[in-house]
């Protein structure tokens, strides 16, 4: 019972691949019949430069590292291995325990234990099972985190789904705004990318510019689809859907990047925006870019009132509005954008004119699984009560 037992054991071990560094081949030899006996996975070598390359081209979980070798010490190889690996388990041997290394340098280089080196090799083996139990506890988290990161990575692009349909449903309704969501997420990282913002916030102003008009879902089509000019109860109507959006977002910790932009993307710089009236610095940054990529939308989209502005009237517009309703800095960005590298601008405006049918085909479609799936689990359950 206790031979199976240990036959088990064994073959757990050599699930392990164990390197030993010592200069002297007896050392390694004694090691490689004592650890194979044990059921290890077992590499002995003499030279640490070999060893170093060794760990840098195969994977190995523990290193049994001499300190005291030639050309040079244990300590100056855990140097170089941790340059490139900081998981592997290391264990020191030293001579005498008064040839030890400093307890800081044992600490510094994240060396695991340490003990004497000597015929027997009893407390060697517990330090090599203790190393292992660690090893085999650290892949388990590994294992662990690596299948929640999955699993919170479902959930945020099953949440961007049903919030991407919430975008389509507010498009159908608001003719408007097709496509210029679109056009504003582009066009605000157009302007990010000017001003030399970092990645993540280009990806905030991307995902910002697809949603700032979320809230638009809580307006009355009648207001969004009328033709004449609004009334002032109407325009007020208008006026909550940043205030909307925010609070549809605030329910997924996913978008709580982008819930600045969404607010605050009617605010102006002199304070007579809304829906907080924050003025100059008080606003989010990425929000008086999308204030700016929004506004230059607008004025260049056909109404039913009126047709797109041209191009000379626009730059205008932006150069009479700097530091009123636009922060100034990058009003001038814009602008320099619009006289200098319109075709950018260009390139935007024509990729989103011919996907409107596409998109409403995928709300379509999605509308229609969402019915299937309805379907199905109702089945299911009748059949399950039956
Ligand atoms: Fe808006």
């Amino acid at each position: 019972m206790r031979k199976g037992l240990q036959n088990v054991q064994n073959s757990e071990n050599n699930n392990y691949r164990i390197i030993a560094v010592d200069d002297e081949q007896g050392i390694i030899d004694s090691l490689s019949i004592f650890l194979k006996r044990s059921g290890y996975d077992f590499t002995g070598v003499t030279d640490p430069q070999e060893a170093i390359e060794k760990v840098k081209s195969e994977h190995f979980d523990l290193m049994i590292l001499d300190f005291i070798m030639t050309p040079f010490h244990g300590d100056q190889v855990v140097e170089e291995i941790r340059k490139f690996n900081k998981e592997l388990y290391i264990l020191l041997l030293t001579g005498h325990k008064d040839l030890a290394p400093p307890l800081e340098t044992i600490r510094r280089l994240d060396i695991q234990g340490y003990c004497e080196k000597s015929d027997k090799f009893d407390q060697l083996l517990l330090l090599i099972e203790s190393g292992i139990k660690s090893i085999k506890q650290m892949n388990e988290i590994k294992h662990i985190n690596e299948e929640l990161a999955d699993t919170y990575e479902k959930l945020e692009n099953a949440y961007l789904e049903s919030i991407q349909t919430l975008r389509y449903t507010v498009e159908a309704k608001d003719t408007y705004t097709r496509g210029h969501s679109d056009r504003v997420s582009e066009l605000s990282v157009l302007l990010g990318k000017k001003m030399g913002l970092s990645d993540q916030d280009l990806r905030t102003l991307q995902i910002g510019g697809l949603f700032h008009d979320i809230g638009k879902i809580g307006v009355p089509d009648t207001i969004l689809q009328k033709d004449s000019k609004l009334t002032d109860d109407e325009y007020s109507e208008i006026k909550n859907h940043p205030s909307i959006g925010a609070h549809i977002l605030s329910t997924a910790t996913l978008f709580k990047d982008i819930i600045p932009i969404v607010k605050h993307h009617h605010e102006r710089y002199d304070g007579h925006g809304y829906p907080s009236q924050l003025k100059g610095e008080e606003i989010p940054y990425l929000a008086r870019i999308t204030a700016i990529a929004d506004s230059f939308d607008a004025m260049t989209s056909k109404r039913t009132y009126r047709d797109s502005l041209p191009l000379e009237t626009v730059i205008s517009e932006f150069k009479r509005c700097r530091g009123t309703q636009f922060d100034p800095e990058l009003d001038d960005a814009f602008v320099d954008i619009l006289e200098n590298h319109y075709d950018e601008i260009k390139e935007i405006q024509e990729k989103y004119k011919g996907e409107i049918k596409e998109r409403y085909l995928n709300l379509l479609l999605y509308i229609f699984k969402i019915i299937l799936g309805l379907s199905f689990y109702s089945k299911s359950f009748i059949l399950y009560f039956h």
